[in-house]
């Protein structure tokens, strides 16, 4: 074969007219869901996957995932979109791939067990919508919380995904609980259960490429069924994961377009395109037409995104997920917290109770919720704890938890923690073995009730249902009962130059002295961006008026200054919370009026309050809750300091308070 001919040979083989593999691998596609998720906190809007949607079609992946996890939450919360309606839109552009979501088992796509009516009319209206599979986990690996939905799924007749969450323990598969015996049965059990394909789902990036190999193999020789694998980046290992599965027998793997790959997502599909050309499982996609996309996403997408995505460290790896075997978006999580409570300096503290706290909890898996659970639990321990009492601010899911209403843990949860947890607890003190979601009474009825005709359909009663804070007022945005503010609606690629353009000016010492002299009055619709360029950190003000937007002020933060809340890396399941913008940085709440002296029960954490439970007058009993406040998801019910009466209650739910705002008085 002359070198001409070799050239021609390899032109012809990036088509995807080369001849057909024996076992091809199958290639789920991440980045319209875990992609932007991980990599820009779930933010991704349905307007940037349309100009890509009509050519990933003609890729031939085995799926796309484009729902569900974050995205329910972040669309309606954040973006003012309506996440049934992303579906919908998705599908008149992609009409030959299936549409996967990620589905938490009973959690739905929230952060708590749901009741059955809820979790069924859920999964009904979203096969209805137009999805297809259902990759289904729960954060116990307890399948009982699979027992409502998986007949939903198959009664629509969609494809029911079973996950195993992947976890460990020791440094590499092996141990007490999370040894290749635990894995195998778990296949077995989703098998029994009707899983039409079984989902090793590593979530942290912990799998290690042998260890994969291993796994693998092993599930292969006893289920029948596809055998799929969802691995992160995190730790660098997952693209040598891939290979060895494929080596083993793997059906299907997760990649993302490159511009959605690595650091926290997942590795790239182009590389193992190549890697497996002309093998035995060449996945026969047109590389070209990979290359194709990844320039509309880069040119016309990616520009809208690039602020959000963490580019503080060269390395796109965490190295802290090997060492420590914690989800990264879970560690971005914790070091949020902590930097938000003035207690950065406490992490190696959270470091080495983690695990201890991961142990008395009953060893559970870390994801999507447990990870949160485990995480701000362990970080209330650090902060609050003395050296006679532990556990002293145990939140309300940690006592959900030893309450049994995540279900049943890998090991039993420690009898002294989970006393304490369940002394007052409000549904009873002895802890329930039975499924999580039979304890729970209906709930459509009343959220129906509750929001009325704001719902106009089961798909808006659904998201008040869910999220009934940020889903109420979406529902009032969406039907116009309060106008939209500025900071969930889209920018524009313009808007993006000309932002980029006040930065680089401002980097050039161009713009700093003069519009701050000449800038005008601030309006109510100035909008705030952090904007970080070659490492600098600049907070611009832009106010659109008339129609060009007006420089506000621009502001490079020193070095040193904590980065905001919103650009970190995404939790691979909870958004994190949204920078509080300067100008509506949380007020402590008023002084307690004059006549209301006595002892203050003040805010630990910034947050929201999520309910007051006593009203001005009542008697309290130390250690009673006075009020439940909500802080990186969590919710943590706030004792009330001292035994006397409530003299001034300075909230009422949904405001936001900073640390140390006085939130009532005992006298
Ligand atoms: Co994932």
């Amino acid at each position: 074969m002359s070198d001409h001919d070799q050239l021609k040979m390899t032109a012809m083989n990036y088509a995807s007219d080369r001849p057909k593999a024996d076992n091809p691998v199958k290639i789920e596609d991440l980045s319209l869901r875990d992609g932007h998720q991980s990599l820009f906190a779930t933010r991704g809007r349905t307007e940037d996957m349309i100009p890509v949607a009509e050519l990933m079609d003609q890729v031939g992946f085995w799926a796309m995932e484009v729902w569900g996890g974050a995205t329910f939450d972040t669309m309606h919360r954040f973006l003012n979109e309506d996440p049934w309606e992303r579906i919908r839109t998705l599908k008149r552009y992609i009409k030959k791939t299936p549409f996967s979501m990620l589905l938490r088992g009973q959690n739905l796509v929230g952060y708590r067990n749901y009741a059955d009516d809820v979790a069924e009319a859920f999964v009904e209206r979203a096969a209805e919508n137009g999805m297809d599979i259902f990759r289904t986990f729960d954060a116990l690996n307890d399948y009982r919380n699979f027992e409502t939905v998986v007949p939903v799924i198959k009664r629509c007749g969609k494809h029911f995904q079973g996950c195993i969450c992947y976890s460990l323990t020791e440094p590499r598969l092996g141990g007490e609980v999370y040894n290749i015996d635990y894995y195998v049965s778990k296949a077995k059990e989703l098998q029994a259960m009707g899983a039409d394909s079984v989902c090793i789902k590593d979530m942290a990036g912990l799998i290690a490429p042998y260890d994969a190999y291993d796994i693998v193999k092993a599930i292969k020789e006893v289920v029948t069924v596809p055998v799929h694998l969802h691995s992160h980046f995190t730790s660098g290992m997952s693209a040598m994961s891939h290979l060895k599965a494929i080596e083993a027998g793997v059906d299907i793997v997760d990649t993302c377009m490159s511009p959605y790959a690595y650091r926290t997502s997942h590795p790239a599909i182009e590389p193992l395109v190549m890697a497996l050309l002309g093998t035995n499982r060449d996945t026969g996609f047109d590389i070209r037409l990979l290359a194709r996309i990844n320039g509309i996403l880069e040119k016309q997408v990616m520009p809208k995104y690039r602020h959000l995505l963490d580019d503080t460290k060269m390395s796109i790896i965490d190295i802290n997920v090997l060492l420590h075997q914690t989800p990264g978006g879970m560690l971005s999580n914790l070091v949020n917290q902590l930097r938000e409570m003035d207690a950065l300096d406490k992490i190696d503290d959270v470091y080495r109770e983690l695990p201890r706290v991961r142990k008395e909890l009953g060893q559970v898996p870390l994801v999507t919720p447990t990870s949160q659970i485990v995480g701000i639990q362990t970080v209330n321990n650090v902060l609050f704890d003395d050296e006679n009492e532990r556990y002293k601010m145990i939140t309300a899911q940690v006592k959900d938890l030893c309450y049994g209403l995540y279900g049943k843990t890998a090991i039993p949860i420690d009898p002294e923690v989970q006393k304490k947890a369940l002394k007052g607890y409000a549904r009873g003190e002895e802890p329930i073995t039975c499924r999580p979601a039979e304890v729970l009474a209906p709930e459509l009825p009343k959220a129906k009730e509750e929001i009325g005709d704001l719902a106009v359909d089961t798909d808006d009663l659904l998201i008040y249902a869910l999220y009934p804070v940020t889903g109420k007022r979406f529902l009032s945005w969406k039907y116009g009962k309060e106008p939209v503010p500025e900071e969930v609606r889209p920018v524009t690629l313009e808007q993006v130059r000309q932002r980029q353009e006040l930065v680089k000016k401002a980097l050039a010492g161009e713009l700093v002295e003069k519009p701050k002299k000449e800038a005008p009055e601030k309006s109510d619709s100035a909008r705030t961006f952090n904007v970080f360029v070659d490492g600098e950190y600049f907070e611009v003000g832009v106010d659109e008026v008339g129609g060009s937007p007006v420089l506000n002020y621009i502001q490079q933060m020193p070095a040193s200054a904590p980065m905001p809340a919103a650009a970190p890396k995404a939790a691979p399941a909870a958004p994190a919370a949204p920078a509080p913008k300067p100008e509506e940085a949380p007020k402590p709440a008023p002084a307690p009026a004059a006549e209301a002296d006595g002892t203050p029960l003040t805010a630990p954490m910034p947050g929201m309050i999520v309910s007051v439970a006593k009203n001005v007058g009542d008697a309290v009993e130390k250690g009673d809750t006075v009020i439940v406040l909500e802080a990186m998801k969590m919710e943590n019910a706030l004792p009330a300091p001292t035994s006397g009466t409530i003299k001034a209650i300075n909230v009422t739910q949904g405001a936001s308070v900073a640390k140390g705002a006085v939130l009532a008085v005992i006298g």
